[in-house]
């Protein structure tokens, strides 16, 4: 399906900022809105980012039509939103940790017409999975923190995933099984570590867990140095980060990319696939000219 951008607008007031964003895809819209990065609090309900658009033209129609859902981390909803307005899911149940989050993703379900759709559960920070034990889904969507984070520090609550990214899928793959029906499915955005060829520390991790995988991976990286110089603008200082940029280096990481895990039951393989659209400036909010937490233009 094709996806566009089709309106933005930011409000003025200085740290309230927020910004609405329309997306149109098949013949109808969405209206979602998220903070503004110039809101720099732990809270921050992510600002939409390529990865959204990524992840909604990679969803499977046939298999999300009348499917029952599970949205692992909601945030401000857009996906949970998309799979019901643009793919006619049955029922979307969503996960989220942030308070924040569950007040915009209450008023977004709200203009949207989805209140009948969508339910939010309060989400478990160590036991992802506890507010729907015992239960299984059709398709499951993920869109969780994966920013690779200086060991320590106190990053966004929708981003900080461990030095390379990864903690938070680790955690969603040991247990995603056990929570899909019989034919059930899984849509994961995530970000690999690797180097200039591909996501290869991901691919490793991928093809070592269990189930049928295929990764879909963006072909424009961002080199790993420049990518973690946003946290220079947060705080860590330039010792801390060479330090952080050496290791990574002597363990042959070099680049990010972003990627789209597809997950099904089955036998234990990893196919590895191009992107067809390819997302520019992937690592930057839609509506904003750099990273998050730097100081916005
Ligand atoms: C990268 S954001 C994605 C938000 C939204 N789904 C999107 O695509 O824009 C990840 C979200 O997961 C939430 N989150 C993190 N850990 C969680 C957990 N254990 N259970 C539920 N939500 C969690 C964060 O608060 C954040 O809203």
């Amino acid at each position: 399906m094709e996806i566009k951008v089709i309106y933005y607008k930011t409000s003025e007031m200085k740290t309230k900022r927020k910004t609405i964003i329309e997306i149109k895809g098949r013949s109808k819209s969405m209206k979602i809105v998220t903070d503004h990065v110039a809101y720099a609090k732990r809270d921050q309900v992510m600002p939409l980012h390529p990865e959204n658009l990524f992840f909604i033209e990679q969803i499977d129609e046939r298999k999300m039509k009348n499917a029952s859902v599970l949205d692992i981390g909601i945030g401000c909803g857009v996906l949970s939103i998309a799979a019901g307005r643009f793919f006619d899911a049955k029922h979307v149940t969503g996960l989220e940790i942030n308070s924040r989050a569950i007040t915009f993703v209450g008023y977004n379900i709200l203009q949207n017409g989805l209140e009948d759709c969508i339910e939010i559960k309060e989400g478990n920070l160590e036991e992802i999975f506890k507010p729907v034990t015992g239960k299984t889904f059709d398709y499951i969507i993920a869109n969780p923190p994966f920013e690779p984070t200086p060991h320590g520090f106190n990053y966004y609550m929708h981003s900080a995933a461990g030095v390379y990214g990864t903690d938070i899928l680790e955690k969603i793959l040991k247990e995603i099984s056990d929570y899909m029906a019989p034919n059930g499915y899984a849509q994961i955005a995530c970000y690999g570590v690797g180097n200039h060829k591909g996501p290869i520390i991901l691919q490793k991790l991928l093809a070592d867990s269990c189930g049928n995988k295929k990764l879909v991976v963006n072909q424009l990286p961002v080199a790993y140095p420049l990518f973690m110089q946003r946290f220079a603008a947060l705080g860590v200082t330039a010792e801390e980060l060479r330090d952080i940029n050496k290791k990574a280096n002597n363990e042959g990481i070099t680049h990010i990319w972003l990627c789209m895990l597809h997950y099904q039951h089955g036998k234990q393989q990893l196919i590895i696939t191009p992107s067809q659209t390819i997302y520019q400036k992937w690592d930057i909010p839609l509506d904003s000219a750099v990273p998050m937490g730097c100081k916005s233009r």
